[in-house]
C-alpha cells in the first residue's frame, strides 16, 4: 500500500493542494448543516507533541471526532519518546498501533525520522523548519475572501516580519499555487537561499512570483493580504522583548498606518498566538478587515480534509475487507 505523508507543501501537488482544499470547504459545508459523513469511522490519530498548541491539536483532535474516529493525545512525558525509546523505534511502533500520526517537534529531522520509520502516513504539525498544515487552513481562508473579481493567482500576499515557520510555508504554498508572495522584514531574519530556490522553482512552473524586500512601500502596494506572526523567534533561540523590539519595531508592526499602504480591501492574516501590542495592534486584529479568528477555525476545516485525504480507502480495500469479512464468518461458524 501507497503511503503518503504531510511534512512539506512540497509533498503534494499543486492540484492535490487543490483538491484538499475542495475537500476541506465541502466538508465544512455538510458539517455546518448537521451531516457529520462518519469518513473516518474506527481510524486512531496518534498526536506526539513535544510542544505546547492550541490550534493545532485541538482541530485534529475535533476533526477525528467529528468524521467518526478517535485521536490520542501524546504530550511530552506520557510516552516514551525521546526518553526511553528512540523517534524510529516510536514510529514502527505506533504504526501497528494507530492509523495515521501527526507531530509537534522541536527539530524537524525528528518529523522526517519519524515519517521514514512509519508504515502509515505522518504529518507534520509544525518544526523548526515549517508549519504545512497551518497554510492549507490560511488558503482555504484566503479563497473564502476572495477580493472582488480576482482568483487565487490574482492574489498578492504579504508576509511582514520574522522569517518564521509559518513565513517558510506561507512562502512554499502561495509560490505553489501561483500566488504572488513578498516577504518584508529586515536583514538577518529574511528567507534563506534554501527557502529562495524552492520559491523560485516553484514559480516557475506556477507562473507566481516572490519578493523579499525591506522596502515599505513595494512590499504594501496592492497588497491582497497582510499576514504576520510573533517576533520572539523559534524555540530555545527565543528573542528577548528588548532584543525583538530592537529588530522589528516600530517599522515591521501591522499597524493602521501600514494597513493604509495596501489595498483598499486588503484583509488582515496571522496564524496566532499574537503578541497584542507587538507585531500587530489591537486595532488591525480586532477590525472587521481581520480575518485571523476565520483562519483558526478553518484550521478544523484543512485537518479534516488531510485526514481524510491521506486515509482514503485504497482501491483494493473493499474485496479484502470482503474476504476478511468471509474468513471470520467461517472461523466462527467453526468453534462457536
Ligand atoms: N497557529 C498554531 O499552530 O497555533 P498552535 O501553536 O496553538 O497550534
Amino acid at each position: 500500500m501507497m503511503v503518503r505523508n504531510f511534512i512539506d507543501t512540497n509533498d503534494f501537488t499543486k492540484q492535490e493542494i487543490l483538491d484538499i482544499i475542495r475537500l476541506g470547504i465541502t466538508l465544512k459545508k455538510c458539517i455546518n448543516v448537521g451531516y457529520y459523513p462518519p469518513l473516518l469511522k474506527n481510524k486512531t490519530l496518534g498526536m506526539i507533541f513535544e510542544q505546547t498548541s492550541t490550534r493545532t491539536r485541538v482541530s485534529f483532535e475535533t476533526a477525528m471526532a467529528q468524521l467518526g474516529g478517535h485521536a490520542q493525545y501524546l504530550a511530552p512525558g506520557q510516552i516514551q519518546l525521546g526518553v526511553h525509546e528512540s523517534i524510529e523505534d516510536t514510529g514502527k511502533v505506533l504504526s501497528r498501533l494507530v492509523d495515521i500520526l501527526v507531530a509537534r517537534v522541536n527539530r524537524h529531522m525528528t518529523i522526517v525520522d519519524l515519517a521514514n520509520s512509519s508504515t502509515i502516513p505522518v504529518i507534520n504539525g509544525m518544526s523548526d523548519y515549517n508549519h504545512p498544515t497551518q497554510e492549507i487552513g490560511d488558503v482555504i481562508t484566503m479563497v473564502e475572501h476572495l477580493p472582488p473579481g480576482k482568483k487565487l493567482e490574482d492574489c498578492k500576499v504579504v508576509f511582514v516580519g520574522d522569517a518564521t515557520q509559518v513565513c517558510a510555508s506561507l512562502c512554499f504554498i502561495t509560490t505553489k499555487l501561483g500566488m504572488h508572495f513578498v516577504q518584508f522584514g529586515p536583514k538577518g531574519y529574511q528567507l534563506k537561499d534554501h527557502h529562495r530556490s524552492i520559491a523560485e522553482a516553484n514559480c516557475k512552473i506556477s507562473g507566481g512570483s516572490y519578493l523579499i524586500t525591506e522596502d515599505t512601500n513595494e512590499a504594501l502596494q496592492d497588497a491582497d493580504f497582510v499576514y504576520t506572526d510573533v517576533w520572539y523567534g523559534l524555540y530555545d533561540a527565543e528573542l528577548s522583548e528588548k532584543e525583538r523590539l530592537a529588530v522589528f519595531y516600530p517599522k515591521y508592526q501591522v499597524n493602521r498606518e501600514l494597513i493604509a499602504k495596501a489595498n483598499p480591501h486588503v484583509k488582515f492574516m496571522h496564524c496566532l498566538p499574537a503578541t497584542r501590542g507587538e507585531e500587530v495592534t489591537d486595532e488591525v486584529l480586532d477590525a472587521p478587515y481581520s480575518i485571523a479568528w476565520d483562519q483558526a477555525g478553518n484550521r478544523l476545516t484543512a485537518m479534516r480534509a488531510l485526514l481524510v485525504y491521506l486515509l482514503r480507502p485504497q482501491e483494493d480495500q473493499q474485496y479484502k475487507r470482503d474476504a476478511a469479512k468471509a474468513e471470520l464468518d467461517r472461523v466462527l461458524a467453526e468453534i462457536m
